[in-house]
Formats: C-alpha cells, sequence, structure tokens
C-alpha cells in the first residue's frame, strides 16, 4: 500500500519543493497559491468538497458518488491553487454557502427517496468509515471529538456512523459550523501619484475579516421531509442541537427521504491569519486531508 502511495505524493512533493525553492519569498507553511484574502461582511464564499476518504481503505470516491445536495449551477471541478492541484484528489464546488459574519441556519435539499441501491451505498459508505474532507477559504474542516475525556481533533467529518448495539446506520445531514473570523484594519488608504502626475487612492487591503478556523459539529437529525421540501435552497430553518437519541436520528434506509441543512456561527478570534495553520500541524499524527 505505501508503494502504490509513493510515486504521485513523492513527485508532488518534488515538484512542491521546486516550486518552494524558485520562490523568491516564500513563508514556512503556505502552500502555493494561497493567498490572503479578506472578505467584506456578508461576503459569499462557497466551501469545496474533496474526495470521500478512509481510514480503513485507500481508496477515494468522488463526494457527488453519494446523494448530497447538488449546487444550484451544477458540480464543477474547482481546485483553483497549486496547492490544491498538487494534493487534491478530486475538488468539487459545493452549496454549502458561508455569508461572512452572517450567522444563520439554513436548508439545501431533500432527497428523492433513496433507491435500494443509494441505502446499501450510503450504509456501506457509513460503516467502512468515510469522511466528508470540506475546505473553506483553503481552510480544512476541522473536528473534535471526546474520547476517554482527552479532546482529540480532526480534519474531516463521518458520512455516517453505526452506533453500539444498533443495526441501523445514520447519516450525518446536518452540520453546524463555526467560523473562527480576524477581524483586520487596514491601515489606511496609500495615495499613490500615476505615471501622469494624477494621485489616486489605493486602497491596498480592505478592512474586513479574514478566516482563520473553520470547525463543524456533525450530526443526524430525522426531518420531516414533506415540509421540509416545500423549502428553497438557503431558506432558513430553525438551529437544532444534535440529537442524543436514535428515534430522532436520520436513519439510512431504502424509500427514505433525507434533508440536508446546516447552520453557521462566526466567531471573533485572535489567531492571525498567518498563524491559521498552528492548529493542523499541532494534530498528532492526523492526516490533513485536501
Ligand atoms: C454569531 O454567533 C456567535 C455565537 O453565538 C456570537 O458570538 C456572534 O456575536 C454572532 N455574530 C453575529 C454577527 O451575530
Amino acid at each position: 500500500m505505501v508503494a502504490k502511495m509513493l510515486p504521485r505524493s513523492w513527485i508532488s512533493a518534488c515538484v512542491l519543493v521546486l516550486l518552494l525553492s524558485l520562490h523568491p519569498r516564500v513563508h514556512a507553511f503556505y502552500l502555493p497559491g494561497t493567498f490572503m484574502h479578506t472578505y467584506s461582511p456578508g461576503e459569499v464564499i462557497s466551501a469545496k468538497v474533496n474526495s470521500l476518504t478512509s481510514i480503513e481503505t485507500e481508496l477515494p470516491f468522488s463526494y457527488y458518488s453519494l446523494p448530497y445536495c447538488k449546487p444550484l449551477d451544477g458540480v464543477k471541478k474547482s481546485a483553483e491553487n497549486l496547492g490544491e492541484i498538487l494534493m487534491g484528489d478530486q475538488i468539487d464546488n459545493s452549496p454549502y454557502r458561508f455569508q461572512v459574519n452572517v450567522n444563520e441556519s439554513v436548508f439545501l435539499c431533500t432527497t428523492d427517496p433513496l433507491t435500494k441501491e443509494q441505502a446499501e451505498l450510503l450504509k456501506r459508505r457509513a460503516r467502512d468509515l468515510y469522511q466528508v474532507n470540506m475546505v473553506l477559504d483553503n481552510l480544512p474542516v476541522m473536528q473534535f471529538t471526546e474520547q476517554n475525556s482527552v479532546i482529540i481533533q480532526w480534519t474531516g467529518f463521518p458520512v455516517g456512523y453505526n452506533p453500539i448495539g444498533s443495526n441501523e446506520d445514520y447519516i450525518t445531514n446536518h452540520l453546524k459550523f463555526r467560523v473562527l473570523v480576524h477581524q483586520y484594519q487596514a491601515q489606511g488608504d496609500v495615495v499613490v501619484t500615476s505615471e501622469d502626475g494624477v494621485a489616486m487612492v489605493e486602497s491596498d487591503r480592505k478592512s474586513g475579516f479574514q478566516i482563520v478556523g473553520f470547525e463543524v459539529v456533525p450530526c443526524s437529525v430525522r426531518r420531516d421531509p414533506e415540509s421540509m421540501s416545500k423549502l428553497k435552497m438557503y431558506d432558513k430553518v430553525d438551529s437544532v442541537n444534535c440529537p442524543l437519541e436514535l428515534e430522532k436520528s436520520q436513519a439510512i434506509r431504502e424509500n427514505e427521504r433525507i434533508t440536508f441543512t446546516y447552520e453557521v456561527e462566526y466567531v471573533k478570534s485572535n489567531i492571525k491569519w498567518s498563524s491559521r495553520w498552528d492548529a493542523y500541524l499541532k494534530m498528532d499524527g492526523a492526516k490533513v486531508h485536501w
């Protein structure tokens, strides 16, 4: 398995090292092509999705091989920068839309009744511990879980889960995102003089928000497909607490219609953009998925 993995990652690493050595102003840990972006309040950013991966198997699958909600303007390959092209298996756009510094809870879609094949596939992916790898502003989504009273962090969230003592599988269909934002105050506009002597104001870096953390709490929530399917994508829904009771969670079954929703909460943070990767580098032996 190691031998199988080697060539591609080895070539990628070589290309990366080569590019980094050619680039005169490279800071440690910055992936090529990822630049600091300051967003205005309300500005819309879409999350991207990479292949579904599992620690149990080395075989990735496309995100849209599962019956997930699709973006309104269709699925498009979305690797934009060199880091993503080198690291990504298959990066696609997603309908998960983030309005900077606007807390909201929204509806995405309700699927058609699951076919036998779709239900079996979802169950299989959940049991094989497949996880969704989502990326916002180049940051992989991070999840925190508690194991033996130790907080463990890793990237991605599970497709579903099979609770101990239950022979049913449950799907992750509601995501509670926490986006850490660093409020950036521009130093003021810079007055420059153009060649023909006209003074112009150039606002080099606008004030706004930089994204310095992307976290998720995945939940499985049973919804009423009749009332939910009347909604349009991004219509508001009530915020929910992740249910602990299985009867309030969404089982993966043939003929079941699954509703996907998510909520976003923006939390101000002191983390600077240049340190936003520190949380990932601290992860113990965990693999960062792009
Ligand atoms: C969003 O929610 C968080 C957490 O509840 C809160 O601290 C923050 O002030 C809210 N932001 C806005 C813009 O309402």
